[in-house]
């Protein structure tokens, strides 16, 4: 499963493009006119059965530890099928399908069969991220956990400021998980932070980004928000993240982690979300 052939690549022209691995349809490379938006660590290990550090990992069915299978699911460590290859649609976008569903290796952890799909569309300025999850069982429900653990590129994680979490109650994992309230207008993060921000609105933006700009998130049925950054001691702790790496980085991850969808049977589930540069 070699990393050269596990690629797909949406071209925009203009020197826009977005770089999908099959290996967890993890999203490693967005390009805006040649200025890349994501982080990817140095030490990301490409071997096809590691999560890849950065970029964007799908987190699926599973988010945190475990019981039945690793951290954060399965969805982030499974090769994806390339469902429809990169094509340009009238409007000069690009657009590739993704998709995965049970197999003998996820019903080792989770035995249920399910179908998810997942759309990506490369705009000018955007990056356009449809899910839909489908249980075609005909009498079992299952329950899970979504998320898009993005990890946004940035000059010094100590300038960013984000916006949209004031007034939000949120699970603080790095204070063993005690329920604080946000009294702040914008987040910044001078420490280790592992914060799981509960109902937040449909938008927040992350300033001083790359080249200064901002960058506008929306989603929708995601309900929660997950900021993450590891600072100085965490990180030495991860094999595949350079100690020096932390100001690089920030995660603001879009989920529907803090309760779990539950899905009937022959439904399906949908959430979305979308990456602009401001
Ligand atoms: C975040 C979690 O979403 O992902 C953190 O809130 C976790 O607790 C981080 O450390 C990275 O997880 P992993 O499994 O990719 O090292």
């Amino acid at each position: 499963m070699a990393a050269a052939t596990s690629v797909v690549v949406l071209d925009r022209g203009n020197n826009t493009t977005c770089t999908i691995n099959l290996h967890g349809a993890t999203v490693v490379s967005w390009r805006v006119n040649n200025q890349e938006q994501l982080f990817v660590s140095k030490q990301a290990i490409f071997d096809g059965k590691k999560p890849i550090r950065g970029g964007i990992p799908f987190v699926f069915p599973q988010f945190g530890p475990w019981t039945f299978g690793p951290q954060h699911g399965f969805a982030r460590i499974v090769r994806w099928n390339l469902e429809k290859a990169p094509e340009r649609l009238p409007s000069g976008d690009v657009e590739a399908i993704f998709s995965i569903m049970d197999s003998e290796f996820t019903r080792s952890m989770w035995n249920y069969p399910f179908r998810l799909t997942y759309r990506l569309i490369l705009r000018e300025k955007e990056l356009h991220f449809n899910i839909g999850v489908y249980n075609p069982s005909k009498d079992l429900t299952f329950s899970f956990n979504l998320l898009l653990h993005t990890y946004f590129k940035v000059p010094d994680v100590r300038r960013c400021q984000i916006t949209g979490l004031h007034g939000c109650t949120f699970i603080d994992k790095s204070r063993d998980g005690t329920v604080f309230q946000e009294g702040r207008d914008v987040v910044t993060i001078s420490e280790w932070t592992d914060r799981l921000y509960q109902n937040t609105p449909q938008e927040h933006i992350i300033t001083n980004v790359v080249s200064g700009r901002k960058m506008r998130i929306q989603k929708y049925n995601f309900p929660d928000t997950v900021v993450w950054n590891p600072w100085i001691e965490k990180a030495k702790e991860i094999s595949d993240f350079g100690d020096d790496e932390f100001p690089n980085m920030v995660c603001v991850e879009s989920g529907h982690v803090s309760s779990p969808v539950i899905l009937l049977p022959g439904t399906a589930f949908e959430a979305s979300q979308i990456l602009q540069v401001m």
